[in-house]
């Protein structure tokens, strides 16, 4: 097919400059990823270099492959369609593979009883969900995101944080409000969305609780 042969010498005339390319690339992961501020909220931990690293020398590889003399070109358009596809699944499988293996985030095991009576257990549920997005931005106990402060020991200081406010209250309206309320965590980008029309003021009383807890 016309389109298919230009493509592969379009391919093979870009494959000269392909180490330089990859290089650069390689430089961009290495050298500038990480040298980008944690008060960005982005974090390119190792996993994600490592995986980046993966994903261009398949990524060159694919390409080496495609600037290969015999490489036996689709003849009809079905053909095309159907390599097409086979690379995007072959693709979308990888990456699924990848996070399944290796998720950004461990969730913790749901709790054996099942029994969410007491506030502590309803609240430790509602930070955990996928919904509520807090371990996205939170971590509590070393698991969970950075883009948000570490909540482990928040009971300790969130007294301190508004004069006049005491910890439940500070802690409630900060859920409620989020980057709107007038006490930011200095040093982090205000980011966090206000909660107070997603959660009732019993959840958020729960959620309250949780971060109280000694034993998280
Ligand atoms: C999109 C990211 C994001 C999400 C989702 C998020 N937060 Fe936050 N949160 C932040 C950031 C960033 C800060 C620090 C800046 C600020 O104070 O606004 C913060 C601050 C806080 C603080 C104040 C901590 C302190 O030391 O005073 C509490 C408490 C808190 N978040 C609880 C929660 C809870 C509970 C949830 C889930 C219902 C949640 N956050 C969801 C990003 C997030």
């Amino acid at each position: 097919m016309a389109v298919a042969a230009t493509a592969v010498g379009a391919t093979r005339r870009m494959l000269r400059g392909l180490p330089r390319i990859a290089l650069a690339l390689l430089g961009v992961i290495w050298v500038v990823l990480p040298l980008v501020p944690e008060e960005t909220g982005l974090r390119f931990g190792m996993a994600f270099r490592v995986f980046f690293t993966a994903a261009l020398v398949l990524g060159a590889g694919f390409f080496w492959l495609l600037g290969r003399e015999r490489l036996p070109i689709p003849r009809s358009t079905a053909g095309v369609l159907g390599s097409i596809a086979l690379v995007y699944v072959a693709t979308v499988g990888f990456l699924v593979a990848v996070a399944t293996v290796s998720p950004q985030f461990g969730l913790p095991e749901a709790t054996e009883d099942g029994a969410a009576n007491d506030a502590v257990t309803r609240g430790k549920a509602l930070f955990w969900r996928n919904e509520s997005a807090c371990f996205q931005c939170h971590a509590i106990g070393g698991r969970g995101g950075t883009r948000g402060p570490e909540l482990t020991d928040v009971g300790a200081r969130a007294g301190a944080r508004v004069p006049g406010l005491v910890a439940e209250a500070y802690l409630a309206e900060k859920i409620k409000q989020g980057m709107l309320h007038r006490y930011k965590v200095p040093e982090y980008v205000p980011m966090m969305p206000p909660f107070g029309q997603i959660f009732s003021d019993e959840q958020v009383e729960d959620l309250v609780a949780y971060l109280l807890s000694p034993a998280k």
